[in-house]
């Protein structure tokens, strides 16, 4: 059994086997995801990832799309049927399954990967689903179009960069919410440390309110012995998380929390 490599560097296709493979062999796959920092090559791993991704994560007992949803439901005003909801780094649609079993009707969803996004098409759950890069595209929606955004497990290196999240309250309605998620595992730490650094600067600026921070042990199993947390008995194995949710503020300015663009190299 081996991995083999295409352009992009990294073991991108299991060969020599039956769709899926021992827990092992998924650890190695999902930790080889966790070391692209590199966006376009994450993008590529994941159009080749897409038709094992799913068993892939069941098998490390990924639970942020089911965590994200029960945040999410226990906070929105309102019927779920009435909900309009943007499934953002939607991938192959394990949080739309998630808010289909709770009543959400209305989903869109993006994602950066083709691969990915043939998978949540298949799922059916969609009525709308857009191919979009965040951080170098705008999201194809208008201002304060949803009820409510999610992004679940795409906030870490090499995935959708911290600037990205006043686009995501552009679509939110005022008063709608934003449902976040990111790892706290070692390797994340920096990257949670910036995501925090722009969620704070939002809220000091009056764009939302925080609602809910709610750090969860047992994420996911940990990729490496080296993530796992050591802090606490439940941990058993499992690296760590957080689940964020924000209510956008009432006449929030959008328009002027945006970065500033980076001048071209060399000026
Ligand atoms: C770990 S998967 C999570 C998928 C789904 N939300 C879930 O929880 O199962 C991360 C997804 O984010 C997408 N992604 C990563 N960076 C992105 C970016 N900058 N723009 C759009 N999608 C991105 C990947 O293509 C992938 O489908």
């Amino acid at each position: 059994m081996k991995w083999v490599s295409c352009s992009c560097y990294v073991p991108c296709r299991w060969v020599g086997e039956e769709e899926g493979g021992s827990l092992s062999e998924v650890r190695a796959r999902v930790g080889a995801s966790h070391g692209i920092t590199d966006l376009g090559h994450k993008l590529h791993f994941y159009d080749r990832w897409a038709p094992d991704y799913d068993q892939d994560v069941a098998a490390l007992q990924y639970r942020a799309p089911r965590l994200a949803v029960d945040c999410l439901t226990q906070a929105l005003p309102g019927p779920p049927h009435a909900a309009l909801i943007l499934d953002v780094a939607c991938g192959t649609g394990l949080v739309a399954a998630e808010l289909q079993a709770r009543g959400f009707l209305q989903l869109h969803g993006v994602d950066g990967s083709p691969g990915m996004l043939e998978r949540a098409r298949a799922r059916g759950l969609y009525q709308n689903l857009s191919l979009c890069v965040l951080g170098q595209e705008p999201l194809p929606s208008s201002e304060g179009t949803f009820d409510a955004v999610l992004m679940v497990g795409a906030l870490s290196d090499g995935q959708v960069p911290c600037s990205a999240i006043p686009e995501l309250l552009r679509v939110t309605k005022p008063g709608g919410l934003v449902c976040l998620t990111t790892r706290t595992n070692p390797s994340n730490l920096h990257y949670k440390e910036a995501l925090e650094a722009t969620l704070d600067r939002l809220e000091q600026a009056g764009a939302w309110e925080r609602l809910v921070a709610w750090p969860v042990d047992q994420w996911e199993l940990a990729t490496s012995e080296l993530e796992v947390v050591p802090r606490t008995s439940d941990s058993d194995g499992f690296i760590s998380g957080i689940v964020y949710l924000y209510r956008k503020q009432e006449g929030a300015q959008v328009e002027g929390l945006r970065p500033s663009p980076q001048p071209p190299a060399g000026l």
